[in-house]
């Protein structure tokens, strides 16, 4: 799979399959099951290593959850989420946690959350040469300042910044966006300004595909809800 694959899916309007995986035998189940894309989402902070938030999680702990998903994928994608404090600062940092990703565990792209600086950081690694993702919307890495793992853009106002966010992550070189946890109608309002694949979790069926966290899918989490968690069983793919 590569990004000119994901590029032709959109435009066909065959569903992007993305699902979270976090260790070597992870990896190989998601791939026999067929996904497009693999997230080594900081979500493992939560899922496999017992945060009650993604804050903690730290680079160290990333690269080695990532690495090991590597070592279990051939065709699919693989996204590597950048940790809370480990971009954020400068361009610099972020070029540099970005670069350790693909060095050190042979990741395809790099994930950031949040419009505002992390467009800046964003351009700074794709002129780097490393494709980023860009997540909008619920961003739990700042969840607290969003007053806790809930919905966003629920206004219209908070919805039209939401799409300026989207629009300026993709200005700045993003391949893929992800949204998270907002009212499908806004999803269906950012679509016609994006034409980078859209990657919706728990925000309706108008993306170009969805995402979804492995162990929500099988069961797995009876720690802390996320507001998409609950949402994205019953939304789908479309
Ligand atoms: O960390 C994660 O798993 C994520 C997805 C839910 C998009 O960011």
């Amino acid at each position: 799979m590569t990004l000119g694959d994901l590029a032709a899916k959109k435009a066909a309007g065959e569903p992007i399959v993305m699902v979270t995986a976090y260790d070597f035998p992870g990896a190989q189940i998601v791939e026999a099951a067929g996904v497009d894309v693999v997230l080594v989402g900081d979500s493992a902070a939560m899922t496999v290593l017992g945060y009650d938030s993604t804050v903690p999680v730290t680079v160290d702990e990333m690269i080695m959850l990532t690495a090991a998903v590597r070592r279990g994928l051939t065709a699919p994608l693989l996204i590597a989420d950048l940790p809370f404090g480990s971009y954020e600062a400068s361009d610099e940092l972020a070029v540099a946690t970005a670069q350790r990703f693909v060095k050190e565990t042979g990741a395809d792209l790099v994930k950031i959350e949040r419009g505002g600086t992390s467009v800046d950081r964003a351009r700074a690694i794709v002129a780097a040469g490393i494709p980023v993702v860009g997540h909008v919307g619920l961003t739990p890495q700042t969840a607290s300042s969003l007053g806790g793992y809930k919905a966003q853009g629920r206004t219209a106002d908070a919805a039209l910044r939401l799409i300026d966010e989207a629009a300026a992550l993709q200005e700045a070189g993003c391949s893929l966006i992800v949204v998270e946890a907002v009212p499908s109608e806004v999803t269906a309002a950012l679509m016609p300004h994006m034409h980078v694949p859209v990657i919706g979790i728990g925000a309706g069926s108008d993306a170009d595909g969805q995402v979804l966290v492995f162990h929500d899918l099988l069961g797995l989490y009876a720690g802390v809800r996320r507001a998409s968690s609950s949402a994205t069983r019953t939304c789908g793919a479309r």
